[in-house]
């Protein structure tokens, strides 16, 4: 399969729709998506067409968070490579970013959430990062904007206890914006609508909210060098092992 039909990208009402399409794998982001998802928000900043990005996912699963198979066979030496591109690329994306979610979004799938401006979800969905239970750390910037968006305790239980979130708590926490059956269409007519604001003033507004970004930048960075130690860690192999073995069974 090819890297545009696993990220299939549309650009409509200046609004670019990158949408997650590995369904066999729940949309598990291999190094490929990550690479396209880098690919499609740097190009999103280059391009005066597009005013805003969707980011969405299938039906019942956004996402089930990296490939699994990917931690696997991690080589230090090729490193993060695609997926720190993906997670600068979301710090340094210049226009508004809007998430539609229905149904399982896991790791990356709720972590890429704390990047977005506003993001909806379908009462069905929940938010889980299971990283502690891989040998693994919290990413995306994730240890230090969640417990910025929902205070220490919360951040820890979601994080590091790895307590899966409802949709009516993500929203609670600030994680949501809106919940609906309708998920999709609410993130749709959000983003639209916000296409048609005047663009500079929408770069500005979106620049004075979430400040120069240097912060995040840094601890992605940190995170990264913890998170690519544990992956070769006895820990995050035998829990990688068992995740197959089961699947196997
Ligand atoms: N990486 C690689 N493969 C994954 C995956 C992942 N993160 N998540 C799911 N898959 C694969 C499964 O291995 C299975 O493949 P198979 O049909 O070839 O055996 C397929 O996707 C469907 O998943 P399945 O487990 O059968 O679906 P489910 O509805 O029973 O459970 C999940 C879905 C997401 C709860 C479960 O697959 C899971 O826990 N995945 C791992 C999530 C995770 O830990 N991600 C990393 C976070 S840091």
């Amino acid at each position: 399969m090819s890297e545009t039909s696993l990220i299939e990208r549309q650009l409509a009402s200046g609004v670019l729709t990158l949408r997650m399409n590995r369904p066999e794998k729940k949309n598990a982001l291999n190094r490929a998506m990550y690479g396209a998802l880098a690919e499609a928000l740097e190009g999103a900043n280059a391009d005066e067409a597009v005013r805003a990005v969707l980011l969405l996912g299938g039906e019942g699963h956004f996402s089930s968070g990296n490939d699994i198979a990917d931690f696997a066979g991690f080589d230090a030496k090729a490193g993060l490579a695609e997926v720190l591109r993906f997670l600068h690329a979301l710090v340094d994306l210049e226009k508004p970013l809007v998430a539609g979610v229905d149904g399982l979004a896991v790791g990356i799938g709720t972590t890429v959430l704390f990047h977005c401006d506003l993001a909806y979800a379908t009462p069905r969905s929940s938010f889980r990062t299971p990283f502690l239970d891989l040998g693994l750390v919290p990413e995306a910037g994730s240890s230090l904007l969640a417990p910025g968006l929902m205070g220490h305790q919360r951040a820890f239980a979601l994080l590091v206890l790895g307590e899966a979130l409802s949709a009516e708590e993500a929203l609670a926490t600030g994680l949501l914006v809106g919940v609906g059956d309708e998920a999709e269409a609410l993130a749709r007519d959000a983003v639209v609508r916000l296409a048609a604001k005047p663009p500079e003033a929408l770069r500005i507004a979106r620049r004075l909210m979430r400040g120069d970004g240097a912060a995040v930048r840094a601890r992605i960075e940190d995170e990264a060098a913890a998170f690519a130690e544990r992956l070769v860690s006895a820990e995050a192999r035998a829990a990688f092992a068992a995740f197959f073995d089961r699947r196997a069974r």
